[in-house]
């Protein structure tokens, strides 16, 4: 299906449903520490949404039982909040996606949790380097490939590895279209990126080898993702418009 750009008043839209992603992720990280639940941080997400006037929309989607994603270490994304409470020394990922107006905000961070290892902190900070760079390499005309070299060459750079089978997506009236925006690629390859469209750029970034497990969650057809080497996995994911200029990230607060 053709991409259809938003409209003057669809941006607009698009624009709130991303700033309360953002601060969703604001309100949940003052809680974050130690001790808290993941289901803990699933009713925050699902209270604060509800308290802005938005639905969760990971909530039932494709028979998805929580409002959010939370996931821990060796869990590359989709990780269900199951009562994991947080430990010294975790990373984990918070996912949140409001539903507002009609739009869709998504957003993602890692958060350290105390104490984490130097290995954790790098890491960390190259998967959100790695969105960083790809976001930059967004351009109007430019193709989705370009943000997938400039991710991936930056991860490989720092001695980790850029999961393949799992990436960013446009984003907008719906959850998730096209185009896949890959963490890997070759400039100039790949989907041509629409201005005035939005796509996601969340690279998940591996410690360790970028061979992923799959796994089912009962009653829905959404899949969680670990590591196959049980090493750890980060991730940082932004909301962006492209513009007839260039881009625009959307989920800041
Ligand atoms: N927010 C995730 C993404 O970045 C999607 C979560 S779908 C869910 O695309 F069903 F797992 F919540
Ligand atoms: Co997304
Ligand atoms: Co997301």
């Amino acid at each position: 299906m053709a991409i259809v750009p938003l409209n003057k008043d669809e941006i607009r839209k698009m624009e709130r449903a991303c700033r309360l992603a953002a601060e969703t992720l604001n309100y949940v990280e003052k809680y974050i520490r130690a001790g808290l639940s993941t289901d803990e941080i699933d009713k925050l997400v699902h209270d604060f949404t509800l308290s802005r006037g938005a639905v969760p929309a990971p909530l039932g989607y494709n028979g998805f039982p929580k409002s959010v994603c939370t996931s821990i270490n060796e869990v590359i994304c989709h990780g269900l909040p199951g009562g994991e409470i947080l430990r010294d020394g975790d990373i984990i990922n918070v996912d949140v996606t409001p539903k507002l107006d009609g739009f869709y905000g998504d957003s993602s961070r890692t958060f350290l949790i105390g104490n984490v290892s130097d290995k954790a902190r790098d890491l960390v900070e190259v998967a959100k380097l790695a969105m960083e760079k790809g976001i930059e390499a967004i351009t109007p005309g430019g193709r989705t490939g370009d943000i997938g070299f400039e991710t991936n060459k930056i991860v490989t750079r720092r001695g980790y590895t850029a999961v393949k089978e799992i990436g960013g997506h446009g984003v907008g009236r719906i959850f998730h279209e096209e185009p896949f925006v890959p963490s890997w690629g070759k400039k100039g390859k790949g989907d041509r990126l629409v201005p005035f469209h939005c796509i996601t750029v969340e690279p998940m970034v591996n410690e360790g080898t970028d061979e992923i497990i799959e796994h089912d969650i009962p009653g829905s057809a959404i899949k969680w993702y670990t590591t196959a080497d049980k090493k750890l996995s980060a991730q940082f994911e932004h909301t962006v418009l492209v513009t007839d200029t260039g881009y625009e990230v959307l989920t800041l607060a």
